[in-house]
């Protein structure tokens, strides 16, 4: 596995766009960087908020889960907020368009691994993003990582075999079947042989992007406690989306 985890984009000067029209919580909005890179723009976040969303896009990328291209800015008074690469037109997750996901068990079940990991409560049909491909096809993108508890490192130390409760989002998960089960099963199985170098890397990476070192040696603990007990976490997480189905 390779030691050095893809960089978080930092990003300069923004030029605001359009809002986005859904509810939401952090003041989306579309923002174009000096390169033409359009974004995504949460501008109302916590550090606790940005430090999820860049650890889990760290851990994502390790796992292969679609998870659009993220970056950081930083205000005038040099807060961070999350940037995420715009995905042109999506729709939100249906599981009536679950047939037409391009490799829809395989990136469920790791999706679940991942949440169950960074212990994200937050995962409902708006935070999976659904671009038209050509002849019908979907591809998922897996977004909105900031509520997940694994921002708060200390927070979720102390109560660190916490299994995401699925019932106050509105997620109407996809099927269970096996092939996503198996997908889920065999992404835990990838976590749990994460070495200890790449998670300190990860750690890291997003406590810099995040500007939050002091959170960084909780952050390893934590990371390292979750990983070593995905294997136990995950099968207690999917019984719990299979009894709210
Ligand atoms: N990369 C993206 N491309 C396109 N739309 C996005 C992207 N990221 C977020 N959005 C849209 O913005 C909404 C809010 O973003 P999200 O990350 O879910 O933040 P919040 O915490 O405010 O819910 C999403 O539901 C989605 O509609
Ligand atoms: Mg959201």
């Amino acid at each position: 596995m390779d030691l050095i985890p893809r960089r978080i984009a930092r990003v300069g000067t923004l030029h605001p766009r359009q809002e986005i029209r859904v509810p939401n919580s952090s003041e989306a909005r579309v923002a174009v960087g000096d390169d033409g890179t359009e974004w995504v723009h949460k501008e109302l976040m916590g550090v606790n908020q940005v430090l999820a969303e860049a650890v889990s896009f760290l851990l994502a990328n390790r796992l292969d889960l679609p998870v659009p291209t993220g970056g950081v800015s930083r205000d005038s008074s040099g807060s961070p907020s999350w940037l995420s690469h715009l995905i042109h037109a999506p729709s939100h997750w249906q599981p009536s368009l679950f047939e037409s996901i391009e490799d829809g068990p395989e990136s469920m079940g790791t999706m679940y691994a991942l949440d169950a990991l960074v212990a994200n409560e937050d995962r409902h049909d708006g935070n999976v993003l659904l671009e038209h491909r050509g002849e019908g096809t979907l591809r998922p993108w897996y977004i909105d990582f900031a509520n997940a508890h694994v921002g708060s490192p200390a927070g979720l130390m102390g109560c660190r075999d916490l299994v995401p409760d699925p019932r106050p989002s509105h997620f109407r998960p996809a099927p269970l079947g096996e092939a996503v089960v198996r997908a889920a099963t065999a992404a835990a199985h990838r976590v749990q042989a994460f070495s200890a170098e790449c998670l300190a890397a990860d750690a890291h990476e997003a406590c810099d992007a995040a500007a939050c070192p002091d959170l960084e040696s909780e952050l390893l603990r934590v990371l390292l406690y979750r990983c070593s007990e995905l294997g136990s976490i995950l099968p207690q997480y999917l019984r719990a989306l299979e009894a709210c189905r």
